[in-house]
């Protein structure tokens, strides 16, 4: 069985509506992206997903929703004005673009950090000396561009956390262990951005920052890491397109003792989903010494004090979401025509049931609508009625909705009617009275892909 292309994923993404490229009207900014309805919903739900395990599932993790424009003393502290910056080359022959040193030096040598002689990629150019572009947006605030109103769009949400860690512990009444969660849009003026919406300049981050006594700092690293695969896996990647890949200590973050990425196999290979970091007291020590407050756990019991220690899960909402679209895909035949299904997870279909009259007429339409109405206010339905049964069954299944509700003659005689699974094609006939509590139940079941890994 063939895996998803990105081109497939891309074109499945323009023609139902989940994502547009941005601005296409004045020819579009690169790599920059709108999402349309059904792009809203899944984004939605896979960032409802995270919330429901941080916060519903546990009750140590409290949240927070931080400014984007911060004072530009945060970004000298968490060390991003001077350590946020990636190695820039251009190429001196024809083309004239810029590129990312460490990427080329991978895809041409193998190694990030190979020695030896790289070439522009576009036309084979020789190319400029490295040299370090800091990947944050600048802007001024107030009226007038001056050296004094400087300030940065975020390039992470993490510092928001950070310098709210005091507020939190006090209106909170949270003591180590526990964690801070966001999720928000960051900024990053990235060099080479690409493969759809994996790498972009404006993306949103879910990111969840753990204070933790300092030695049991690698314990809870450990821990993390399992939940977060967890997590994919739960809500429907397969397992063999998932690994966790440790970072070499030439790779690590200015703030990091130890990050291991979950990757996940994309179209292009394997890459970064989510990077779990152990953060030491990096962040609370540089931010107590910026900013003049003391940023510590003072035990009540015994008046013992410490910095605590942070783990890190980071992930991105747009690439999470890219993953579950890329895993979900399958073309396959049915009684001899192509059907393209995306296989989600039924808590993160964009629609839950569809509300279908086979026919326009009798009654139906009519009946179908008033099922719809009954069932939009605990999940969200469609009620369709263009075209024939078939091409609405097939654009529900390109859109991932998990079941198919068909009005029929019979429903207007016995007030019964046929459930159709988006996966089996299985076809079950059932009361309308007992609509709600089937799909409810089956929304709680637990869900795996009935797609092979390749
Ligand atoms: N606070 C730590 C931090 O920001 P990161 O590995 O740079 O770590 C975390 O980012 C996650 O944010 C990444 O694993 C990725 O999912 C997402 N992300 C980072 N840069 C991105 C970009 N340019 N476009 C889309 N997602 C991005």
């Amino acid at each position: 069985m063939a895996e998803a292309t990105l081109d497939e994923i891309v074109a499945l993404c323009k023609r139902r509506g989940f994502i547009f490229p941005s601005s296409e009207i004045y020819g579009g900014v690169g790599s920059t992206y709108d999402y349309g309805h059904y792009g809203v919903l899944l984004k939605n739900n896979v960032k409802a997903e995270w919330w429901r395990a941080m916060l519903q599932e546990r009750d140590d993790i409290v949240a927070i929703d931080s400014a984007i424009i911060q004072h530009p003393k945060v970004w000298e502290a968490s060390g991003h004005l001077d350590g946020f910056t990636d190695p820039l080359v251009q190429c001196l022959g024809e083309c004239k673009r810029r590129f990312r040193e460490d990427h080329l030096r991978e895809a041409q040598l193998g190694a990030e950090d190979a020695e030896g002689e790289i070439r522009c990629p576009e036309c084979g150019g020789e190319l400029s000396e490295p040299r370090q572009f800091n990947l944050m947006f600048e802007t001024h605030v107030g009226p007038v561009a001056e050296d004094g109103n400087v300030a940065y769009l975020r390039p992470e949400t993490a510092q928001g956390i950070f310098i709210n860690f005091k507020n939190v512990l006090q209106f909170a009444r949270k003591k180590p262990p526990f964690g801070i969660a966001q999720i928000g849009k960051s900024f990053r003026n990235e060099i080479t951005p690409g493969n759809f919406i994996f790498r972009t300049r404006e993306f949103e981050q879910m990111e969840m920052e753990f204070f933790v006594p300092p030695d049991s700092a690698g314990e809870w690293h450990e821990s993390w890491m399992e939940e977060r695969m967890r997590w994919y896996t739960e809500l429907g990647i397969r397992a063999g397109k998932l690994r966790l890949r440790p970072h070499g200590s030439d790779e690590l973050s200015h703030y990091s003792s130890a990050t291991s990425d979950v990757e996940y196999e994309f179209p292009m290979g394997f890459s970064e989903l989510e990077g779990i970091a152990n953060r030491g007291d990096f962040d609370l020590t540089q931010h107590a010494k910026f900013s003049n407050e003391k940023l510590e756990y003072v035990d009540s019991a015994d008046g013992s004090r410490y910095v605590p220690h942070v783990i890190e899960p980071a992930a991105g909402v747009d690439r999470a979401m890219l993953a579950f679209m890329v895993d979900a895909y399958e073309v396959e035949e049915v009684e001899g025509r192509e059907r393209t299904v995306l296989r989600l997870h039924p808590r993160l279909a964009p629609v839950k049931a569809a509300v279908l009259p086979l026919v326009n007429k009798d009654g139906q339409p009519e009946k179908a609508r008033e099922i719809h109405h009954a069932l939009r206010g605990l999940m969200a339905t469609e009620f369709d009625t263009g075209g024939s049964i078939g091409k609405r069954y097939r654009r529900q299944d390109e859109i991932g909705t998990p079941w198919g509700i068909t009005v029929d003659h019979q429903t207007m005689e016995d007030d019964t009617v046929t459930l159709r699974d988006r996966d089996s094609l299985e076809q079950s006939r059932i009361p309308v009275d007992d609509l709600v509590n089937e799909l409810v139940g089956r929304l709680a079941q637990p869900w795996t892909s009935p797609k092979p890994t390749a």
